[in-house]
């Protein structure tokens, strides 16, 4: 805890000021996966964009990976402590701990707020928010937000509608206090929800909904499910009218866009996105062509990448948007902070 600074009281904000990500080491190619699933490379490109991706090794968890990036966010901050650690993820070590308490221990944060977000791959987003939330509240100083996943543990390896689009990965940010007018300052949030469309994402065994019964729940009730199709149109939709929705509340229009960093579910979805803002598609940001959908480590990942092949400068203005099941969909502004170099995502 930090006590409550005297004086007129200044709007807190979240100022990002550490950036870190990690990919594992073993990677994926069309090629592997053509040889193993009834597929091929030109169907994968032509339908997603994406090359590659990269998976975890058997025995390895999420919050392996989110230890790995939550370290080099601390170490880019140049801070040792934070007051609080915060994990976006839908691939949670188990069901039960969160998987954030353990990562904070490994991260050597001991009596640090520790909780998981759940909103899919709008998590970074609604991780933003909340740890926003968090600072403006007075809670926490500092936190470590990390956006991991590891879907090839959820996607059933023979689903090759699925299998072709996720990869696992783990980004992260430290956020400290500071002035709205910083740059790294994050703001003009947009945060929405459509349960009725719940079903179009879904892991159906392992809540409470289906509960644990005698026997082995079917091999299709504990794999990750998408209906592809319907989420690409509602994708589409729901990222732009979240960017418009961010951009008017700021008073900005898309002329004030450097770089749209969108949630990476498939590059043609973030082409059409880009269409549909009239945003010219050099200004989008995307490496789903080299990693893959990897949920709620995306946005992160995505900014580790730019931020390190010098893409992103101080002072340019970032909207990042992203979707996910749920329905789920969310987007914020900031403008880029003086940081180091981050280190390479790949392994
Ligand atoms: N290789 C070859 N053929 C495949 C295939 C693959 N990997 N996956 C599906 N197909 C086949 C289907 O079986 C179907 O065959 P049929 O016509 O004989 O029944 C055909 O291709 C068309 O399937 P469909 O699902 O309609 O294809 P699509 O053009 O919609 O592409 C996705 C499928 C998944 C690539 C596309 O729907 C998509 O990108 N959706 C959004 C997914 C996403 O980004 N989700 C993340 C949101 S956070």
């Amino acid at each position: 805890m930090f006590p409550t600074p005297a004086g007129p009281s200044v709007p807190s904000s979240a100022v990002l000021c550490g950036l870190g990500g990690r990919l594992p080491s073993r990677a994926v190619t069309n090629a592997h996966l053509a040889r193993r699933l009834d597929t091929d490379d030109t169907w994968i490109r032509t339908r997603t964009g994406i090359r590659r991706r990269y998976v975890v090794d058997p025995g390895q968890a999420t919050s392996d990976l989110a230890v790995e990036a939550g370290r080099r966010a601390l170490a880019s901050a140049g801070v040792d402590r934070v007051d609080a650690v915060v994990v976006a993820t839908t691939t949670p070590d188990r069901p039960c701990p969160a998987t954030a308490p353990a990562v904070a221990a490994r991260l050597g944060q001991p009596g640090a707020a520790a909780y998981d977000v759940g909103a899919v791959c709008t998590g970074f987003v609604y991780g933003l928010a909340s740890s926003a939330g968090l600072i403006a509240a007075g809670v926490a100083e500092r936190v470590l937000l990390i956006g991991a996943d590891t879907y090839s543990t959820i996607v059933d390896p023979l689903d090759r509608a699925n299998a072709i689009i996720f990869g696992d990965g783990a980004g992260a940010v430290v956020l400290r206090a500071g002035r709205p007018d910083e740059p790294g300052a994050v703001g003009h949030f947009d945060l929405g929800s459509d349960g009725a469309h719940e079903d179009l994402i879904t892991v159906a065994a392992g809540g409470s909904r289906q509960r644990s019964r005698p026997g082995e729940p079917g091999r299709e009730e504990r794999h990750f499910a998408m209906r592809g199709r319907e989420v690409y149109r509602h994708a589409v939709t729901r990222m732009a009218a979240s960017a418009r929705a961010t951009l008017s509340g700021a008073g900005w229009t898309t002329d004030d866009v450097d770089h749209f960093v969108p949630h990476q579910a498939n590059l043609r979805i973030l082409h059409s996105v880009a269409d549909a803002l009239a945003l010219p598609r050099e200004r989008c940001v995307t490496h789903v062509e080299s990693v893959g959908n990897t949920g709620a480590a995306s946005i992160p990942l995505a900014l580790a990448d730019a931020a390190r092949a010098g893409t992103l400068r101080p002072g340019h203005r970032l909207l990042l948007t992203a979707f996910g099941g749920g329905l789920t969909w969310g987007s914020c502004l900031l403008t880029w902070p003086e940081l180091p170099r981050p280190e390479r995502i790949t392994p």
